[in-house]
């Protein structure tokens, strides 16, 4: 008999159960090393379409496809063992129709072997979700500010911050859980709006910039340890890995242009003979 301990991984129904309960903690992440990190302190682990910007330097997210999003899925899930991990759907990939959305996330789903899909929308993507849901697909909503649609919105800007706005954002929260997600990221809202609407459904409010009134927090992990050369006012930074890791490099650098690195203790000597 096995004495290793098995470990289960968190499903989409454990996340749902924890309303209102103890803080569900998220972070992205969107490689094999970071998600062994990650996976040891979180109950979730985004593997965020935000990989366009942190990873590849696009401007927005609407750059990223399919194939990027399940690569860096498939990494996530071979670096964890306990957290759920949730890959976020493309622009692109699951806005067309239901059917769309279905066979882009069964791929996302196969591929990656991951436990949820997550996709940005309210009321627009309801009947989606519904559909998704009952074919067997776990879903994480997104409301408030959705980046994927920065073309038609104009800017990153926090959103309900006049009270005529809020009326909108918390029928599509509603929506979303009326539909069957699991829980609900919230971005960039108004806190007495994050309020009204982490009270008015009854599935987890993931904020992100949206004040402690939620039920979990998530946050993009390069911007909460100084990765990232611009980050939202919503971001508190826990680490200032950047000088470090140029510190690293520079020595690195230097030592390979003073031929120091290669040291002895680095290098192959001959086998002894008969070994
Ligand atoms: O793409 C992402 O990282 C996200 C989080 C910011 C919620 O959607």
């Amino acid at each position: 008999m096995s004495t290793q301990q098995e470990i289960r991984r968190l499903t989409a129904p454990d996340i749902r159960a924890r309303k209102g309960g103890e803080p569900v903690v998220c972070l992205t992440s969107y490689h094999a090393h970071t998600a062994r990190l990650v996976d040891r302190f979180c109950d979730v682990i985004l593997v965020g379409d935000s990989l366009g910007m942190v990873m590849h330097g696009f401007e927005t997210t609407v750059p990223v496809t399919l194939d990027m999003m399940i690569l860096q899925g498939h990494a996530v899930m071979r670096g964890s063992r306990q957290a759920l991990v949730v890959v976020d759907m493309p622009f692109g990939s699951y806005e067309a129709s239901k059917e769309q959305a279905f066979a882009s996330c069964a791929r996302v789903l196969k591929e990656t072997l991951c436990g949820a899909v997550k996709l940005e929308g309210g009321r627009r993507m309801a009947e989606t979700i519904a559909f998704l849901v009952e074919r067997g697909i776990p879903v994480m909503g997104h409301v408030g500010l959705t980046p994927q649609s920065i073309n038609t919105i104009g800017s990153f800007r926090a959103q309900g911050r006049v009270e005529a706005d809020w009326a909108p954002i918390e029928a599509d929260a509603k929506a979303v859980a009326d539909a069957g997600a699991f829980s609900v990221v919230v971005e960039a809202v108004e806190e007495k709006l994050a309020r009204r609407i982490t009270s008015a459904v009854a599935i987890p409010t993931i904020g992100i910039g949206a004040s402690p009134a939620c039920d979990g927090q998530i946050l993009v992990l390069e911007d909460m340890l100084g990765l990232s050369p611009r980050v939202p006012k919503f971001v508190k930074r826990y680490g200032d890995l950047g000088p470090g890791i140029e510190k690293a490099i520079s020595d690195y650098a230097g030592e390979v242009r003073s031929r120091t690195f290669p040291g002895p203790e680095h290098v192959y000597g001959m086998r002894p003979k008969g070994k």
